[in-house]
């Protein structure tokens, strides 16, 4: 509602300085004089929430009409502001249309007495809000996608489904392989080499968790390995793999777990990624009508920072990550290619999707089980139809915002 009052006043504004300009149709200067004193009461009118509003409304619909009247009689004055009246008559019927499209959302309202108070303090609320999430996504990355560059197939096996991984943060240069949807058994390779060479000696460890993970969604960050607890709708489980012991666990409110993240990820009901920002947790859920939900977790105390309804949908949809704080969600229509990142969420609003190219990627036999992205060697780690891939990016730096 405020944001339409700002526009409204803006429009005001744009409408006076239009008016101003063509003063030989006012009959005289005070006329001009009284319609800025006119919208200013207007303006005033519409920035507080009290019975009076629909006074005002009502009289400016007349007042308008009277200009309307006004500029009537001036056509038959001169043709030389012909144009310039209609221009201003058009104005005229378009602030009716503001208005009673504010006086629409009046009646939507709760138009109480202490909205002005309410007001007030959702402006405070918003504006603590907004530098909360300045403060959360406060790093000094400032990178976009701009294409797949390459895929590299480092594996394959006979796994449809399954995730596989680095740790995002540390330096460790272990790789961990999860196979299926539904399991308990991670497999620690020493280091990429290990994996694509299948090597026996050393063979992978074999950690057994004390829990099974459910779905595709797993990452490792510093150490510890966060999935989602199979059996349960939303709780995700924070294990030390050093110690194999169960650290820490979280229940993801707001009816996570109870849908599909992606329509093409059948077993994924939470999805999770790190990027330069920390750990994020991607769902979807009863009551929002299949759009994600990008929820910020602080990953030493389970505690949620912040959480987003995105407007990507679920639908058509096969896998995300998050790239410097950015959502990519991507796409493929029936499962197969071409595989499209067709929306993008940025929370901070940095990017706008008129800056992103098409981001293709090369086309797949089947949709992704899962695509991470990582921030130390800023791929993208992906298994696709039982192989492991890396696709290699193209980045740039955001253009800053005009
Ligand atoms: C509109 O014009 C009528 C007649 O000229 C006048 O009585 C009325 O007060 C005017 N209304 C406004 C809001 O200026
Ligand atoms: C963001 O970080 C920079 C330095 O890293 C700091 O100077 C700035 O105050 C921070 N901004 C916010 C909103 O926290
Ligand atoms: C779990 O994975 C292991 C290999 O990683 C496999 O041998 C086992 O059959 C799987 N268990 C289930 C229940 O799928």
């Amino acid at each position: 509602t405020m944001l339409a009052f700002r526009q409204a006043s803006a429009f005001l504004v744009l409408f006076l300085a239009a008016f101003l300009p063509a003063p030989h149709c006012a009959q005289d200067p005070a006329m001009v004089h009284y319609i800025y004193q006119r919208f200013q009461v207007l303006e005033q009118g519409l920035q507080k929430c009290t019975q009076a509003t629909k006074a005002y409304i009502q009289d400016f619909r007349e007042f308008s009409k009277n200009i309307s009247v006004m500029l009537g009689r001036c056509l038959t004055y001169t043709s030389e502001f012909k144009s310039a009246v209609n221009n201003l008559a058009l104005r005229v019927e378009h602030a009716q249309r503001e208005v009673d499209y504010l006086e629409y959302l009046r009646e939507a309202d709760m138009c109480i007495e202490s909205e002005d108070k309410m007001l007030a303090e959702k402006l405070v609320q918003e504006a603590e809000d907004e530098k909360k999430i300045r403060t959360l996504l406060n790093a000094s990355c400032d990178n976009m996608l701009m294409g797949i560059k390459s895929l590299k197939i480092v594996k394959k096996t006979m796994d449809r489904d399954g995730s596989w991984m680095k740790d995002a943060v540390s330096n460790s240069p272990k790789v961990y392989f999860l196979i299926g949807s539904r399991n308990n058994t991670v497999w620690e390779f020493s280091n990429m080499r290990a994996l694509m060479e299948d090597s026996t000696k050393p063979g992978p460890r074999k950690l057994i968790l004390t829990h099974s993970w459910q779905g595709t969604g797993q990452v490792i960050y510093k150490g510890f390995l966060f999935f989602h607890n199979q059996g349960t709708p939303n709780e995700i489980i924070k294990y030390n793999l050093q110690k194999r012991t169960v650290e820490d666990r979280m229940l993801l409110p707001g009816g996570a777990g109870r849908a599909l993240v992606y329509q093409h990820s059948p077993s994924t009901y939470i999805d999770l990624a790190v990027d330069e920002y920390g750990l994020w947790a991607i769902h979807s859920g009863p009551g929002i009508h299949g759009h994600l939900v990008l929820t910020k977790i602080e990953p030493g105390t389970l505690g949620m920072e912040h959480s987003w309804v995105t407007p990507c949908k679920s639908q058509d949809a096969e896998a995300a990550f998050l790239l410097c704080g950015v959502l990519y969600v991507v796409y493929s229509f029936g499962g197969h290619g071409p595989h499209r990142i067709t929306c993008v969420y940025d929370p901070r609003g940095t990017i706008s999707e008129e800056d992103l190219p098409n981001l293709f990627f090369p086309r797949r036999p089947r949709s992704h089980s899962m695509i991470h992205y990582n921030a130390r060697d800023k791929q993208l780690y992906a298994w696709n139809d039982g192989n492991q891939i890396i696709y290699k990016l193209q980045i740039k730096r955001k253009q800053p915002l005009k």
